[in-house]
């Protein structure tokens, strides 16, 4: 069954940003499904539609099977929300913040005290129930945050962006939870990320949104299966010009950003060949790297795009570290 149905979904912002553009998008109930995308391609926009608080201009979506503008009242009863921004607050404690998300949901007493303390266990926080959260770290906060959605157990938990700006460490242990959410709770899972690694690992599915569309959508696996072969980077002085046309393993050359890419069947093989051929022609290769499928490519596959995430300027920066420190 799908719990999350979307057709056509548009919303236009005050000031004309079309911030989603004919979205479709199905979730069946107990996935873990990722919604995927740079910044400013529409994520937070269709959480904040899913989850009732921003009415669509155009299209429609049924959460649960409930409409969200018709039947917004029920779809909030069914569904958890982390937003993108930190809402626990410092001041209280991991306990004090789950009793009062509880409150919010009309549970009280032994009831409400339980059930936090459960969920505390789950997210691997009831050492630190009793500490401030101003003490609490930021991946120790997200976790908190994840509790906190999931106080009246939801059917479906929306969570935008819940490791942005966390290290690898508390990064890899929110995936633990997220999976465990989904597992012993049962509950379906609807994240969002910029990182497509995290989309790949942890996710059921996932669907590609660029700018307010979906461009791909499905197992990773198939995805990256989908766009077929190994990709050989290339940078050369000079062009290529069908120079490699004798070589049947290869699929396509496409030129992007000052860069070739040749997609072959099996880039081991075809590697050593192509450098050959570039050689006996005379032509210098500053650089070839062979890369296997992941979704970054099927993004540039189906967007003609190169994907930039934000860590990825900080690795230029170390690599160029690196290098003058060799020389
Ligand atoms: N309240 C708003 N008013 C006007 N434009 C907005 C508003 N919120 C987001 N946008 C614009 O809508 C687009 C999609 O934003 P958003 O959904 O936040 O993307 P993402 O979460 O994928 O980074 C962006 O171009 C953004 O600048
Ligand atoms: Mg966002």
């Amino acid at each position: 069954m799908n719990i999350v149905e979307t057709r056509n979904l548009s919303v236009v912002y005050k000031g004309g940003v079309r911030a989603l553009d004919g979205l479709d998008l199905n979730v069946r109930e107990g996935e873990i499904f990722c919604l995927v995308g740079p910044n400013g391609a529409g994520k937070t926009t269709t959480m904040r539609v899913l989850t009732t608080l921003l009415r669509p201009t155009g299209g429609w979506a049924r959460v649960a099977g409930y409409d969200v503008v018709k039947e917004a009242g029920k779809v909030r009863k069914m569904i958890g929300y982390v937003p993108q921004n930190l809402s626990a607050d410092d001041e209280l404690t991991g306990m004090e913040n789950m009793i009062l998300q509880c409150r919010l949901y009309g549970i009280r007493g032994r009831e409400a005290r339980e059930r936090s303390l459960r969920l505390l266990e789950l997210v691997g926080l009831r050492e630190a129930a009793d500490r401030l959260v101003a003490s609490y770290s930021g991946g120790m906060r997200r976790r908190l945050e994840l509790a906190m959605g999931l106080v009246h157990t939801p059917r479906i938990l929306f969570l935008d962006e819940p490791t942005l700006g966390l290290d690898v460490h508390s990064r890899v242990m929110i995936w633990e939870h997220i999976r465990r959410l989904n597992h012993e709770e049962k509950t379906t899972i609807l994240f969002t990320t910029h990182y497509m690694d995290e989309a790949d690992k942890i996710s059921d599915r996932v669907a590609i949104i660029d700018h307010g569309k979906i461009v791909a959508m499905g197992r990773p696996e198939d995805l990256k299966s989908s766009i077929g072969g190994d990709v050989i980077k290339l940078k050369i002085n000079g062009r290529i010009n069908g120079i490699l046309s004798g070589i049947d393993e290869i699929i396509k050359v496409d030129e992007i950003d000052g860069e070739y890419r040749v997609k072959v069947k099996n880039g081991e093989e075809a590697l050593p060949r192509i450098l050959r051929i570039l050689e006996e022609r005379g032509i210098k290769v500053v650089y070839a790297s062979l890369v296997k499928p992941t979704l970054d490519q099927v993004f540039v596959e189906y967007t003609g795009r190169e994907y930039r995430e934000e860590e990825e300027h900080v690795d230029v920066r170390v690599m160029t570290y690196v290098r003058e420190r060799k020389r």
